[in-house]
């Protein structure tokens, strides 16, 4: 089994994250996935932005659910990466779906982010347009928060989802079959090679972020884990390749 290197945020060390140029990146150096992440708009549009607040990878301020759609197209998401990239802007979850389709060469890998802020009917929005460019089957849904991730489940079992984990949990496989998710998406740190074993002998996939240094990678490789998210998909691929 291949471990499927998934461009975290897109390749996000060398373009600004989440943006169509860090897709485009990705994709050309031919990850096997990409993931990003959704929020809301205050007109409830999905759209592709980390962080709950603009300060960081935009030029705006305050917080992403504030603002329409169309307020947030104004604002420059390549800026503050480079000059390089002045004029990027924010991409809606609707823009990267056409695209991803068109490109059919990847897993889409969508976080949904309603975790420290709740974006109600998040995932129903979102499933609607996953339906609507037929990519059912070749989307994951991730997301820290459990209840979303049951949300997910209530409303179709075409769209396979995972449990993101950030902290120490007693048993984190039977958490994750007690929520209904299909897979685990734990931290680098909360990796051992007795849950791989696990989770392989429970056939519940377990892909790891955010794997950037050399010496991860191999151990991700070794361990034989189904998956890891990272922002160096071009320097995972060279090792993979030499592992
Ligand atoms: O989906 C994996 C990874 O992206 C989770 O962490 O902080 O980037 O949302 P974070």
């Amino acid at each position: 089994m291949k471990t499927a290197i998934i461009a975290h945020r897109g390749a996000s060390k060398i373009a600004p994250e989440n943006t169509m140029p860090a897709f485009k990146l990705a994709s050309k150096i031919g990850a096997d996935g990409i993931e990003t992440d959704v929020q809301l708009t205050k007109d409830n549009i999905p759209i592709l932005i980390h962080d709950e607040t603009l300060k960081r990878t935009t030029n705006g301020q305050g917080y992403v659910k504030d603002f329409t759609c169309d307020e947030l197209k104004q604002l420059d998401a390549g800026a503050w990466f480079s000059d390089k990239y002045v004029g990027t802007q924010i991409l809606t979850l609707e823009q990267f779906l056409k695209w991803a389709q068109k490109e059919n060469s990847f897993t889409i890998h969508l976080e949904l982010k309603t975790n420290i802020i709740e974006y109600k009917h998040i995932e129903s929005l979102v499933l609607e347009q996953i339906k609507h460019f037929n990519l059912e089957n070749n989307t994951i849904i991730s997301s820290f928060n459990p209840q979303s991730i049951k949300q997910m489940g209530h409303l179709t079992t075409k769209v396979e989802t995972a449990l993101l984990l950030s902290q120490r949990t007693k048993k984190p496989l039977d958490y994750v079959k007690q929520i209904g998710a299909d897979g685990l998406h734990i931290r680098y740190s909360l990796l051992t090679k007795r849950l791989v074993e696990e989770s392989n002998q429970h056939t519940i996939p377990i892909r790891v972020y955010t794997v950037n240094r050399p010496t991860q990678l191999m151990r991700c490789y070794k361990w034989k884990c189904n998956g890891l998210f990272t922002d160096v998909p071009h320097t995972a691929m060279e090792y993979q390749q030499v592992y």
